[in-house]
């Protein structure tokens, strides 16, 4: 039972939070931004002291877990502090981090050592080629060794995402899974959302459904759907003789929203009460023009609830409705 004060108007009870701790990303996906984007300037993006101060109000409200998240978390200075103190907030039962790899054949052993509890690993495509295609930065060894680095180490879950497209990387599933398999890491499969306007492929086009990968992973493994529910929108099925668990996230094709207990920090610190809606709460204004007023932030954040939308509304056939960026929203 979460003692968690944040109830929002549909009745479910927000104990996750995820914060953007940076839009800055070292990749650049084709499906998240295109190779000239522009970031934000650094007075706009939330200092480390402020990131800390509104996860312990959070925690204070009853939150139980935090992902940090980008743009590429890992790439902001001096991240590893933040985590530390966050890791050690009062009440606060997971800190876990969503990462594109590059940093952690480098970083790994300091974020086990922070606190960090489990990771999640972008990887659409285990081909150099594709890879430089798909994240426009020729990097999969260095990813690769980083997910080994990890996957070494006392974790309590290494977890890989990767966004499939049709035509461009459907046909690798099966050796994603292998991969996953082979390196101790469940595995999710993720539908494209139409967050931000791309160039690089029509998402309409290249859309392929969860149902139609498990049934394709069906022919090698026999799945079944799993009793393990981690509050998030993955759908998890069991793999049989296998620890580890193959995840699907179909915001297309099984909206999720009836259970969402999550809302998001972005880097510039708007809280965000829906990934594919705008309403939000403007926290870092209210930060600035009332430092150190705790009581006003958790107030502000309570009250903020009341704005969180009951669901999502994406349509790949219209223009992207949501102009933000999934790496300036914290994905
Ligand atoms: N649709 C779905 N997933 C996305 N990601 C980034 N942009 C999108 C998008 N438009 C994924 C990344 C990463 C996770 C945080 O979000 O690949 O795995
Ligand atoms: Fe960077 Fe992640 Fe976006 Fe890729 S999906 S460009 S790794 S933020």
């Amino acid at each position: 039972m979460s003692d968690s004060k944040l109830i929002d108007p549909f009745g479910r009870n927000i104990d996750y939070l995820r914060i953007s701790v940076t839009d800055r990303c070292d990749f650049r996906c084709t499906y998240c931004m295109d190779e000239d984007v522009e970031f934000l300037p650094r007075r706009d993006i939330l200092s480390l002291e402020e990131i800390v101060q509104i996860a312990t109000a959070f925690t204070q409200l009853g939150t139980r877990k935090i992902r940090i998240t980008g743009g590429e978390p890992l790439v902001r200075k001096n991240i590893l502090q933040a985590l530390e103190q966050i890791a050690k907030l009062p009440g606060l039962d997971e800190l876990t981090i969503t990462t594109n790899g590059s940093q952690l054949e480098k970083m790994g052993q300091d974020l086990f050592n922070a606190g960090v509890s489990r990771i999640n690993v972008s990887l659409d495509t285990l081909k150099r080629e594709r890879f430089a295609e798909l994240t426009r930065r020729d990097k999969l060894d260095q990813v690769l060794r980083g997910i080994e680095t990890v996957s070494a180490l006392p974790f309590q879950q290494i977890k890989l995402n990767a966004v499939i497209l049709g035509g461009h990387n459907d046909d690798e599933v099966e050796d994603l899974v292998r991969y996953a398999l082979a390196h101790n890491a469940d595995i999710s499969f993720i539908e494209e959302m139409p967050l931000g306007v791309i160039s690089h492929h029509d998402r309409a086009k290249v859309y392929i459904s969860s149902d139609t990968l498990r049934e394709r992973l069906s022919e090698h493994w026999q799945l079944s759907a799993s009793e393990r529910s981690t509050g998030g929108p993955s759908r998890y099925y069991d793999i049989a003789g296998e620890r580890q668990q193959i995840g699907f996230i179909s915001p297309h094709s099984h909206n999720f929203c009836s259970t969402c207990n999550r809302v998001r920090l972005t880097a510039e610190g708007r809280l965000l009460l829906c990934l594919g809606n705008e309403h939000s709460m403007d926290l870092k204004s209210i930060m600035r023009d009332n430092p150190n007023d705790d009581v006003l932030l958790r107030q502000s954040i309570i009250e903020s609830l009341a704005l969180k939308p009951e669901k999502h509304h994406f349509n790949l056939e219209e223009e992207p409705q949501i102009l933000r960026f999934m790496s300036a929203t914290g994905g």
